[in-house]
């Protein structure tokens, strides 16, 4: 467990930043650190600028620095008027340009880094075992992916704007320290005071936020996840209050911790900028007092004012909240670290997988499973029996009898906790076959089909490929398995053919023709095994008669299973079994 502070923070962050990112980061906070000292510049010429006109004396009148100006061969009062100005103009170009380079810099950086960590917690997160996905929720995840990422970019954007704040208080203080202006010191050392108890009396309370606000956020996108998903359920029994009531109380809690994270991070300045005021107030009323001024006097008298103003107050309210921010967050930052550290299994090109050579039998051995290893709970108890290539295979049983569970363990997502499960004799979970595991083998051999297809918003040749590699689509291949799957006329008849978007943007496609776009990716990926669960239950009868007759027309070296909870679904196969009670009836 890392100890959750800023400076773990900054190491971790360091390691997670991929090398060409780290080129941006650094040039963002180069140009951050110069857009601070272009201000600097801006304030140090607007200084004589301003005393030269509220003072009807000028620098001009001023002996030794009169023939300094000569010296650089200014000429006379106008001249020098003149050159204020323009360097003026400069100043404020310079600073200008620095402030826009600097903002679409670390607009840039945190655009990509943000999008680099959203891809590669969602890709890292869809990598896990299937046991663990079942584990864990989904809401975690999404959380973590949209919500928690951006408190991530915002607080390193906060770092940029601390370190910006934190230099430029140095460049500016130590100078004054050197000369010792007291007036810096006092004031340095009152903040110092201040702020000091601002940061012990809210470091708790900001801990406490940052644990709670992580939480909270999961528990609102499990919220909406649950509404969403239960949506038939809802409508049916009219739950939609209880749910939004859910909602509107984490949502409370949230906006609450957030508020409360926000005044910590703004009050300092409300007291520090009163402390201020009064000092200057104070300052002045005492210069005026007791003193004549002179330019120089006045220069130094609204330098200082500019100075505390619009450099130091703000860098140090700037340095506090980027600090209170940043630690009432640091929970969500370092769930984003757990995600991105989720490791992932050996990579295998899906091309450079071995073909399986499926010749003899599946075989079920001794097969035992439950989901929780600690109850004694069997879903799947003492199971025997073995599948041969080509066969034509059904599996009944009631809702909640095992069915998907059997799948999910023929598929290899789950392990069996007795007993193995066999293909020509090889364990699936244990063989190698030319140094790939069985397991990736087996998995590009077959395929599922399951009760709804994700069809993703594209054409219709793309959803039957529906494959990560680069290749060019097999055209002569893809005709024979929309034929195969009897999609073919169908397809024929649009007026883009295979062309023709499908899903959100394109046609809808009723039930029946998705499950067969499902069929023909499935044969086009070769696979020779296909497994339906409850693939028609979603169907009408007429429909699921028409799917069920292509289904037994597959060709005879496909081997079928076949998951439904109707027996009369069944007539094409050639074994029927049942799961009953965590054991297995042979009906055919
Ligand atoms: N992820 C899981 N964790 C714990 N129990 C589960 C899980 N998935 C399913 N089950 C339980 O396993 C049993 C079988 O479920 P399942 O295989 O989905 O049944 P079927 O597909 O036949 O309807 C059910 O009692 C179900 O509650
Ligand atoms: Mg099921």
């Amino acid at each position: 467990m890392l100890k959750k502070d800023l400076k773990v923070l900054i190491k971790k962050s360091w390691l997670i930043i991929k090398e060409r990112r780290k080129v941006n980061f650094l040039l963002t906070l180069f140009f951050f650190i110069f857009s601070g000292i272009s201000e600097l510049i801006f304030l140090s010429i607007l200084t004589p600028f301003i005393a030269n006109i509220i003072n009807n004396q000028s620098f001009w009148d001023i002996e030794n620095i009169r023939i300094r100006l000569e010296l650089l061969g200014i000429k006379n009062q106008n001249e020098l008027s003149l050159l204020l100005f323009l360097f003026l103009i400069g100043s404020i170009g310079l600073n200008l340009f620095f402030k826009l380079i600097s903002l679409r810099l670390s607009l840039e950086f945190s655009k990509k880094l943000g999008n680099d960590l959203s891809s590669e917690i969602y890709y890292k997160s869809l990598k896990q075992p299937y046991e663990k996905q079942i584990k864990r929720n989904s809401s975690d995840l999404i959380s973590g992916i949209l919500a928690k990422v951006n408190t991530y970019m915002s607080s390193i954007n906060l770092f940029f704007l601390m370190i910006r704040s934190i230099s430029l208080t140095f460049i500016v203080v130590s100078p004054l320290i050197f000369y010792n202006s007291k007036i810096i010191l006092i004031l340095l050392v009152s903040s110092s005071i201040l702020y000091g108890a601002f940061i012990t009396k809210y470091k708790r309370k900001l801990k406490i936020n940052s644990f709670e606000i992580s939480k909270n956020i999961n528990l609102q996108i499990k919220v909406l996840q649950e509404g969403f998903g239960s949506i038939r359920d809802i409508i049916i029994d009219s739950n939609q209050l209880i749910y939004s009531k859910i909602f509107k109380k984490t949502n409370y809690k949230l906006r609450t911790l957030n508020a409360s994270n926000e005044f910590i991070s703004e009050t300092p300045k409300i007291y520090i900028e009163g402390l201020i005021f009064t000092f200057i107030a104070a300052f002045v009323y005492g210069i005026t007092r007791f003193k004549e001024l002179d330019i120089s006097d006045l220069t130094k008298f609204i330098g200082i004012i500019l100075l505390i103003q619009r450099i130091l107050l703000p860098c140090f309210q700037q340095i506090f909240i980027s600090w209170s921010r940043i630690k009432g967050e640091i929970d969500s930052i370092f769930d984003i670290f757990e995600l991105i550290d989720q490791k992932i299994g050996h990579e295998f090109d899906l091309s450079k997988i071995p073909k399986l050579d499926f010749k003899k039998e599946i075989r079920f051995k001794d097969l035992s499973f439950k989901y929780n290893s600690k109850t004694k709970n069997y879903i799947l108890k003492n199971i025997n029996f073995k599948i041969l290539p080509g066969q034509r295979i059904g599996i009944i049983g009631e809702t909640g009898a095992g069915k998907s569970t059997l799948i999910d363990l023929i598929l290899g997502l789950l392990t069996p906790n007795e007993g193995e499960i066999l293909i020509d004799g090889k364990n699936i979970h244990l063989e190698y076959l030319n140094n790939v595991p069985y397991l990736n083998v087996w998995r590009k051999a077959i395929s599922h089909v399951p009760q709804s297809i994700f069809l993703s918003d594209d054409t219709i040749e793309n959803n039957i490929k529906f494959s990560p590699d680069n290749q060019s689509i097999n055209k002569k291949r893809l005709v024979e398995v929309a034929k195969q799957s009897q999609l073919f006329t169908f397809i024929k008849s649009l007026p883009n053919g295979f062309n023709t978007i499908v899903g959100e943007r394109g046609i809808n496609l009723s039930g029946g023709q998705r499950q067969r776009i499902g069929i023909a990716r499935a044969l086009y990926k070769g696979s020779k095994i296909i497994i339906f669960d409850e693939a028609t239950n979603a169907l009408d009868t007429y429909t699921e008669e028409a799917l069920l007759e292509s289904i037994k027309n597959l060709s005879s070296d496909i081997t079928i299973i076949f998951v439904t909870h109707r027996l009369a679904s069944l007539s094409f196969c050639d074994r029927i079994f049942k799961i009953k009670n965590g054991n297995l009836e042979f009906l055919l």
